[in-house]
């Protein structure tokens, strides 16, 4: 079996983040969030590797190569990303007509995909879709179960969802689906929806089955759910602390990296700090993800992800926030004191 991994897109619901960076390399818990996706195909035994990329094709290609995977891994280029379905398209040849897992790499599952491989590998259906129970149906494409638990229909976005099961991006199929993925027309979003491939499988008596996803699932689309992604990951995180500490506390599950110093702090878990930071004088607290090369001083920060190279100096407390790359936050001491701002396009601040 082979995967396609899908890190192309926009990714527009996370601006400004996604006007320097491919949305797939968002640091969660100090990872992109395409990593959590390579691992799981990895765990579950595949070899090749296929990763769509899109707009930042070099930051991608350069991000994945920079660590040693045990699998071959191929970049598929896609042009304009126009649906998921056209993704499977475009990698036609490097499917080669085997079967392949899609994955969709802004995607984090908690318990991965051995057990979904191994169903589909027993059932052995033309696919096999991940279903899971969500509060806004209406935000994904959503299948309608008869008594027996069979999928009988899939709708992308729907107004009214027939059910509360979402489609998780992640998805098993024989060959056949390159064929559906040829017969369907674009959506009212004017992209090939895999939803709809999937439903003309079924439409042509294909066997598509489902398999449910009981431990948690997250789509990283929006602000609000890298940082519930960041919570959730950084729940399962072991202590590890590599850095060192000077005259500070550090209370619960806490990986402090290489190269950091800790100075007249408390640092409180989970919660994780990469390599070479300096934290002095604050409060480091739960489900903060704190990248490589940061500086925190006079700061109390939580619940939130500071990304590589940002400093935030005196600047009260931080919480639920999102920090790009090398952002600066300082409190001024210059006259007239107020508030100073060089902020780019559809930032968010609240003060
Ligand atoms: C896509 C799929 C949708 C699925 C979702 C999961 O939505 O079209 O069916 O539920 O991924 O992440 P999109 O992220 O393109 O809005």
């Amino acid at each position: 079996m082979k995967a396609l991994i899908l890190s192309g897109g926009h990714g527009t619901r996370l601006r400004p983040l996604t006007y320097s960076q491919q949305k797939q390399l968002i640091p969660v818990a100090n990872k992109p969030v395409l990593f959590y996706a390579i691992e799981d195909v990895i765990e579950a035994g595949i070899k090749d590797i296929g990763i769509i990329v899109g707009p930042n094709r070099d930051q991608v290609i350069e991000t994945v190569k920079s660590v040693d995977w045990d699998a071959n891994i191929e970049f598929i280029y896609q042009g304009d990303p126009l649906g998921l379905a056209h993704a499977i398209l475009v990698a036609e040849e490097f499917l080669d007509d085997e079967e392949f897992v899609m994955y969709l790499g802004d995607n984090i599952l908690k318990d991965g995909i051995v057990e979904h491989a191994r169903r589909f590998k027993e059932l052995n259906p033309d696919s096999l879709i991940l279903l899971t129970e969500v509060d806004e149906p209406q935000r994904f494409g959503v299948a309608e179960l008869d008594e027996n638990g069979k999928v009988k229909r899939l709708i992308e976005k729907p107004k009214v969802p027939p059910s509360n099961y979402a489609l998780v991006g992640i998805y098993f199929f024989k060959p056949i689906i390159i064929e559906a993925c040829k017969n369907i027309k674009p959506s009212w979003r004017n992209e090939l929806e895999i939803t709809d491939a999937i439903q003309w499988l079924i439409d042509k008596g294909y066997r598509v089955e489902a398999s449910i996803v009981k431990g948690w699932w997250k789509d990283t689309g929006k602000p609000e759910d890298i940082l519930e992604a960041n919570r959730l990951v950084l729940d399962e995180i072991e202590s590890e602390i590599k850095g060192s500490l000077d005259n500070s506390k550090v209370i619960g599950r806490v990986v402090i990296k290489e190269g950091s110093i800790i100075k007249n702090s408390t640092v409180k878990g989970p919660c994780i700090i990469g390599k070479n930071c300096e934290v002095v004088d604050s409060y480091i607290g739960p489900y903060t993800s704190v990248g490589n090369n940061c500086k925190v001083i006079g700061t109390e920060i939580e619940d939130s992800v500071i990304m590589e190279g940002s400093k935030i100096i005196n600047a009260g407390r931080i919480i639920e926030s999102l920090i790009g790359r090398g952002v600066t936050i300082q409190k001024g001491d210059s006259k007239p004191t107020g508030q100073r701002f060089v902020v780019g396009d559809n930032s968010n601040i609240v003060l």
